[in-house]
């Protein structure tokens, strides 16, 4: 039984390093496939590792794991072949908030088992009993606040809950629930069978998730997506500490860090501090995209006319957004650039790291139409080349390209860095209505003379141009 806990041991420590070959390969969009396989090696290897133990060793025996494995890969299956292309954003929320839960799950059935043991620990085991204690309060808090934070999330961002919660008290609220939570903890690491301990954590935990999300919306959503998927991390490792479990421990240490660098890479794209976007609520307009209500006129152009402009063009940039998701754009996009450098035109792709709904939205679905990686170019790099474009054809990206970024510093998109189409010579917006982008604020870009607004499903509307294109 020694040996295998050895070798067990040695398989996790295989595991732990192909997760950190793998993240160090997912850095490059190169490497990426690469890394993702390693990833997804490290992990099959630590679950057949855990069901070799938890079976082997008679913990659960095979009936109950082979029933689980079978009810949670069919739901896994069934809601990854259901969900929409659109719909992925939603299910990666729900599936961290689903992380998080598991690791507060998993604490909680660790306390009921080991409670009865706990009472009176002495000499070394009272070291291990600390540990495990101050592991369950971390794993418990930090869980029920990524399901209830994601679970907004995931409702805010397809929608079904729009607009942001102002309340003038509100960060008193979030101080006060975090501290009911701790004090929840604290009771419980004094006593692990503290039915006020369990439910002050869970009720406190489970509100303050709830209250955390809701005053965050519109253009500042990225920072928490990421930042819950850090937390999800942080609840996995620290439930690696109650199990006592190496591989858990080192993935969800992993996902914890490369959850808040990636939470510092959105508020540098947003160009503000964590803080002032966990405390501020920018986001404050109605985020989920209602109507400004000012009614001015603008004219919409047949893609005939637009192809003219393409005529004899040197440099054309593309700045895909979240519509050219919606629409399932990318190959179209990428046909429309062949048949452009088939003339003898430069293309380029401009990519802001919040476009879409999702990070690396943008990048994946250019990826799946073979964009080759070396076009695609980071806002920083590619913002002053837009003085020299003949074209900027903006595909449903909104947002991340509306000028109110600069002209209004007190509003919802006010300072965040946005691609700076308008300097292009001609600008051609590819999106279906005059309606504003995610963050609710309209858009001066479609009135500029030099905006061609081309009106319509961006697959439809970019096939019509690519046609016309061929016809020059
Ligand atoms: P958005 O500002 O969301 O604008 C997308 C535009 O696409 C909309 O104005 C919409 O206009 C158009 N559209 C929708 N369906 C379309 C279709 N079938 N064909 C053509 N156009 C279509 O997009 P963005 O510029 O990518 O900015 C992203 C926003 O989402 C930012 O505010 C960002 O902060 C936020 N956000 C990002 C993330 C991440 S992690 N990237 C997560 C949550 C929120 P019409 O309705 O007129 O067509």
């Amino acid at each position: 039984m020694k040996d295998f806990t050895n070798l067990a041991e040695l398989g996790y420590l295989v595991s732990a390093v192909l997760f950190i070959f793998g993240i160090k390969y997912l850095g490059s969009p190169k490497t990426a496939v690469r890394g993702n396989q390693l990833g997804a090696a490290g992990m099959l290897l630590a679950v057949l590792i855990t069901l070799g133990r938890m079976g082997g060793e008679g913990i659960l025996g095979w009936p109950l794991i082979l029933i689980g494995l079978g009810v949670g890969s069919g739901i896994g299956l069934w809601m990854a072949k259901r969900v929409e292309m659109t719909g992925m954003p939603e299910l990666v929320a729900l599936f961290n908030g689903f992380g998080g839960a598991a690791s507060a799950l998993v604490a909680a059935s660790e306390l009921i088992k080991m409670a009865p043991q706990l009472e009176g620990a002495t000499g070394s085991f009272l070291l291990s009993r600390q540990v495990f204690l101050v592991a369950i309060g971390a794993s418990s808090v930090i869980g029920w606040v990524t399901l209830t934070g994601s679970l907004i999330a995931m409702f805010k961002l397809n929608g079904k809950i729009q607009g942001n919660l102002k309340l003038p008290t509100i960060n008193v609220l979030k101080l006060g629930l975090l501290i009911a939570s701790v004090i929840g903890a604290v009771l419980l690491y004094m006593d692990p069978t503290s039915v006020t301990g369990i439910t002050l954590i869970v009720l406190g935990s489970c509100l303050l998730g709830v209250i955390f999300v809701m005053p965050i919306g519109g253009a500042d959503m990225p920072v928490v997506i990421s930042f819950l998927n850090s937390l999800s991390g942080l609840a996995a490792a620290a439930t690696g500490f109650v199990i006592m479990n190496n591989a858990l421990i080192v993935s969800g240490s992993l996902v914890g860090a490369a959850g808040l660098i990636l939470t510092g890479i959105m508020c540098k794209a947003m160009n503000r501090p964590f803080l002032d976007v966990m405390l501020k609520a920018y986001g404050a307009a109605d985020g989920g995209g209602s109507d400004s209500g000012e009614k001015r006129t603008v004219r919409g152009y047949e893609a005939e006319e637009a192809a003219m402009v393409f005529d004899g063009a040197r440099l054309v940039i593309v700045v895909p957004g979240y519509g050219m998701a919606v629409s399932q754009a990318q190959h179209v996009v990428r046909e429309l650039a062949d048949q452009l450098e088939s003339k003898g035109t430069e293309v380029r792709y401009a990519i802001h790291p919040v476009a879409g709904r999702m990070p690396g939205h943008m990048n994946v679905l250019l990826a799946e139409a073979n964009v080759p990686y070396d076009k695609l170019f980071e806002l920083d790099d590619i913002n002053s080349a837009f003085s020299e474009c003949d074209v900027a054809l903006v595909v449903g990206a909104n947002d991340t390209v509306n000028p109110a970024a600069h002209t209004d510093p007190s509003g919802p998109l006010g300072g965040m860095p946005v691609l700076d189409v308008e300097k292009a010579r001609t600008t051609i917006i590819v999106k279906r209505s005059l309606s504003p982008g995610y963050a609710g604020v309209d858009n001066d870009l479609f009135y500029r003379p030099s905006t061609m607004m081309l009106f319509g499903d961006g697959k439809q509307k970019l096939n019509d141009l690519l046609g016309a294109v061929k016809e020059l």
